[in-house]
């Protein structure tokens, strides 16, 4: 063996193992808020190591094709990384997911491709190549089609048909069969077929899904991802791709259980429950509520004497704090009652906005101090000693039908139990419902107050009535 290249091997091999640490300290680092920044920029510093790496190796030709996609790919991260708001970070896993899919399934296609012409292509390599272009394939379209949903650019309800589950059950059949097919019998054209029907089998899984489960199911393929990387990486026999591939495959599949526990869903009901197909929005056009029950509203000075006078108040965070970008001002508000010897605290679900640790991350970046951040499970028995709770553009993880309701489609899901304090006032735009579509029964309670607005411009106007006092 050339002494030289069995040098550089070892040193391409230490790169991948140092690399794999990395990532594995990362994921650790991103488990807290407090660490998730080093975490961050641990995983990074993996990731550069890697690629590194496997330019130096020798079977990597074309370092200029390299290059460019290097520089093309690097581009659209720095574009996105600083344009693509916080409220759309879900679109945007769900594209990057689809591309680790798609890039999965082309290197297995060519692969495939090669041992054909080559003769080379074992049943084992094979087993290997179209397991990771199959579940590759799947994630593409898949992500797709969530992106297109999430996006508003295909409808977001679910899309059912008569005799669905057993059609797309007969067909996922027929897909591994023809797998079966091409591991016996190789052949380019069959190839195709396969191809096409794995990105067949992504639409197909996400179609029927809809309203509160696209998040899930947009990790769910983020798991897939990852199990289609590590195939790839070892039909291309490449040490980290297995071990970065196993590692988004398991987190992502953790992460998926974990939503699934705190919206009370299972991973069956997600896939197959078709969320959101029959709920019937509770409200009207103009998002008023239907029946003759009426909400109370509440008027800017009035909140802010309540907010004022009050020994204990807890502020409830939902995706409507995201889409206002209201973070700083709540900080500015909860600081001023502070002062005027007001207990504050906040209130996190985990589920609360579209993303796991949405609220921790936004209320992160208002400098938000983090022990007042108190989990669900916490705060939830403290909530009869409240005197207000102050929910801000949060709505589904506060609905008590959750508790009460059998028939509601979100009955189980643990919720915070604000309407448990002496007093809910609930900043929002309008009666109309959140992410699941229902109607909200705290909005009606006696105790309840509404404070109509877009969340920033009503927390503002706090904040002004406040320091009036
Ligand atoms: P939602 O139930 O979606 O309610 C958000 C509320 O914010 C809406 O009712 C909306 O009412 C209000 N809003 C929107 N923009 C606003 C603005 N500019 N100013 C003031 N209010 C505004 O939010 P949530 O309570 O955070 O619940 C999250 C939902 O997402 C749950 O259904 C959960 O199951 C689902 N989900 C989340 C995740 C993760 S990981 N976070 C994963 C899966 C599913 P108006 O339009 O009237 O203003």
């Amino acid at each position: 063996m050339n002494p030289s290249f069995g040098f550089l091997e070892f040193v391409i091999q230490l790169a991948y193992l140092l690399a794999a640490i990395l990532f594995i300290l990362g994921l650790r680092a991103l488990s807290s808020a407090r660490t998730a920044r080093n975490g961050n920029l641990m995983a990074s510093v993996g990731m550069l190591l890697a690629v590194v790496a496997t330019l130096m190796d020798h079977q990597v030709v074309s370092y200029g094709v390299i290059l460019a996609g290097m520089a093309v790919g690097g581009a659209i991260g720095l574009w996105s990384a600083r344009t693509v708001q916080m409220t759309d970070m879900p679109q945007m896993v769900a594209l990057f997911n689809g591309s680790g899919g798609g890039a999965a399934m082309l290197v297995s296609m060519a692969e495939y491709m090669r041992g054909v012409k080559e003769g080379s292509l074992t049943r084992e390599g094979a087993f290997t190549i179209l397991l990771g272009a199959l579940i590759g394939g799947m994630s593409l379209t898949g992500s797709v089609l969530a992106f297109g949903k999430l996006q508003g650019l295909v409808s977001e309800k679910p899309l059912t048909f008569p005799m669905q589950r057993v059609l797309n059950l007969v067909f996922f059949a027929a897909t591994l069969a023809l797998g079966a097919y091409l591991m016996i019998t190789p052949g380019i054209p069959g190839l195709w077929a396969f191809i096409a029907a794995s990105l067949l089998l992504g639409l197909a899984l996400v179609a029927p899904i809809g309203g509160g489960d696209m998040p899930v199911v947009i990790s769910l393929l983020n798991s897939f991802t990852g199990l289609a990387t590590a195939a790839t990486g070892i039909v291309l026999n490449n040490t980290v791709l297995v071990i970065s591939g196993t590692l988004v495959g398991a987190s992502g599949t953790l992460l998926t259980l974990l939503m699934c526990k705190a919206m009370n869903r299972s991973i069956g009901s997600v896939v197959f429950g078709a969320f959101g197909a029959e709920v019937a929005t509770a409200s009207g056009g103009n998002g008023n509520a239907a029946g003759a029950r009426s909400a109370r509203e509440v008027s800017v000075e009035d909140a802010a004497v309540m907010l004022a006078y009050a020994k204990s108040v807890v502020v409830v965070p939902g995706y409507g704090l995201a889409v206002a970008q209201a973070q700083h001002s709540v900080r500015e508000l909860a600081e001023l009652l502070e002062k005027k010897g007001v207990q504050v605290k906040y209130a996190i679900h985990p589920v609360a906005g579209r993303m796991p640790g949405h609220m921790n991350v936004l209320l992160a970046e208002a400098n938000v101090p983090y022990p007042q951040l108190i989990d669900m499970e916490e705060i939830n028995p403290q909530f009869s000693q409240i005197d207000v709770a102050l929910v801000i553009g949060a709505n589904d993880v506060v609905n008590p039908a959750a508790r009460t309701d059998k028939a509601s489609p979100i009955y189980g899901m643990p919720i915070l139990d604000v309407d448990h304090a002496h007093h809910t006032i609930v900043l929002k735009r309008s009666m109309k419902p959140g992410f699941a579509g229902i109607d909200n029964d705290l909005f009606y309670e006696k105790k309840t107050m509404m404070l109509f607005g877009d969340a920033k411009d009503s927390i503002n106007n706090l904040v002004g009535a406040v320091k009036g006092l």
